[in-house]
């Protein structure tokens, strides 16, 4: 599989941004920001290569048009400093696994020497992957003179790092400046996956959020309480909610007055939309916060004193699951439980599998929801699992993305 003579599959062009459609890529130095950030182990070895894969139909294209791919990323924090550790190395390594037969060079540096002369000896239909471009604090830190000689490596800048295109840095945003820009494949996919779900979604439509803390999605809530049917909540944030309207919620997560008092104005919000807020009506709660804790099942409005709240009950994954069953469209973002520890992980794999099971167009945010629904094996029965958590959220609270605006327009 995965070899660049395969017929790449195009998307209908959708947003208003220039595509790959949009230019003659034969012989032409093509800087592409990829999103590369993978999980690595304590041996380097990527232990999830869903953002190298999602990246192959761009780079296959640019590639059966004879272009000269240039890929750049980031990976971890490094803080604009060179971290070993955080070398791209290993992507680098996976990239030549799964495009056997091309030509895949590695630059030790993004914008120094052996970047320029190993740029200079790529023949078309031959790739280059510059070394981990945080390494630099120019990145974060927008800075034009990075971003143009970035660019100076290039002729043409093409944007499918959905994932980071929430972030104003030089290699998502200031590098169009000096290049004629496109969006990729992955991006198309993504923004037509959201927008036809935000902007034009078959009803009901049932938005899920779960996931920590209610500040942190308030713009998301408020968003998505203007276009959906349905909104139900789950996991940490959920107990904001049960707060507000007065309940004990014992240990299961720390309150702070301007928390409750959005999620009053939340609440209240839903009423005046006539949407329905759907809270769980019961919570599976534990001693203490680990796997091995003791556990039973309570009312959620009666959670004891001390006790933590780690998964949503029997009663609600089946008024969850009602809901999600009888919608067409559903979006979530979010686990309604702490999914990563085995035994709080049914209420999120029973949301996995009713909205597998639904029928509806379902799409799911990156991040926390994405791994829990590739972890529960029901990624193949989704529409659409995005790449990027912090992107896709963003997109949900309907904000502009930086990396998306400053591509040319059509
Ligand atoms: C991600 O993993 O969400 C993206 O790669 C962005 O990474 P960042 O949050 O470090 O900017």
């Amino acid at each position: 599989m995965n070899n660049a003579s395969e017929v790449v599959k195009l998307n209908e062009p959708l947003i208003s941004k220039k595509t790959l459609r949009d230019y003659d890529f034969d012989s032409k130095r093509v800087l592409v920001r990829v999103d590369f950030n993978v999980p690595l182990d304590e041996n380097r070895q990527i232990t999830d290569d869903k953002r190298i894969v999602a990246a192959l139909p761009t780079i296959k294209y640019l590639l059966e048009h004879h272009a000269k791919v240039i890929l750049c990323s980031h990976l971890g924090r490094p803080k604009g400093k060179i971290v070993p550790e955080m070398s791209l190395k290993p992507v680098y390594e996976k990239l030549c696994e799964i495009l056997p037969g091309i030509t895949i060079k590695f630059a030790h540096d993004a914008v120094g020497e052996d970047a320029k002369a190993k740029v200079n000896s790529l023949n078309n239909g031959e790739i280059l992957l510059l070394e981990n471009l945080r390494f630099y604090p120019e990145e974060e830190k927008n800075s034009p003179e990075f971003a143009k000689e970035l660019a100076s490596l290039a002729d043409i800048f093409v944007s499918d790092a959905f994932g980071t295109v929430h972030r104003a840095h030089a290699s998502t945003a200031g590098v169009c400046e000096y290049l004629p820009s496109a969006v990729g494949f992955l991006i198309e996919k993504e923004i037509n996956a959201l927008d036809s779900a935000l902007n034009n979604p078959k009803r009901p439509f049932v938005a899920i959020l779960g996931g920590l803390k209610v500040k942190d999605k308030i713009g998301v809530i408020r968003n998505l309480l203007s276009l959906c049917d349905t909104l139900l909540i789950g996991g940490g944030m959920g107990y904001f909610f049960l707060r507000a309207q007065g309940y004990e919620i014992g240990e299961s997560v720390k309150t702070d007055e301007e928390s409750i008092a959005l999620a009053k104005e939340l609440l209240q919000e839903a009423k005046e939309k006539q949407v329905d807020l759907v809270l769980p009506i019961d919570i599976v709660v534990g001693e203490e916060f680990s796997n091995e804790t003791k556990y039973y099942t309570v009312n959620a409005t009666k959670i004891p004193k001390g006790m933590i709240g780690m998964d949503i009950g029997e009663n609600t994954i089946e008024l969850f699951s009602k809901y999600i069953k009888s919608a067409k469209t559903v979006v979530w973002n979010g686990p309604v439980g702490v999914f990563e520890f085995s035994s709080f992980a049914k209420g999120t794999g029973e949301i996995a599998k009713a909205c597998a099971e639904s029928g509806a167009v379902t799409i799911i945010g990156g991040g926390d929801s994405a791994a829990a629904v590739i972890q529960m094996g029901y990624e193949d029965k989704m529409t659409h699992i995005s790449t990027g958590g912090g992107a896709s959220l963003e997109y949900l609270e309907g904000k502009k993305l930086p990396g998306i605006e400053a591509i040319q327009d059509k």
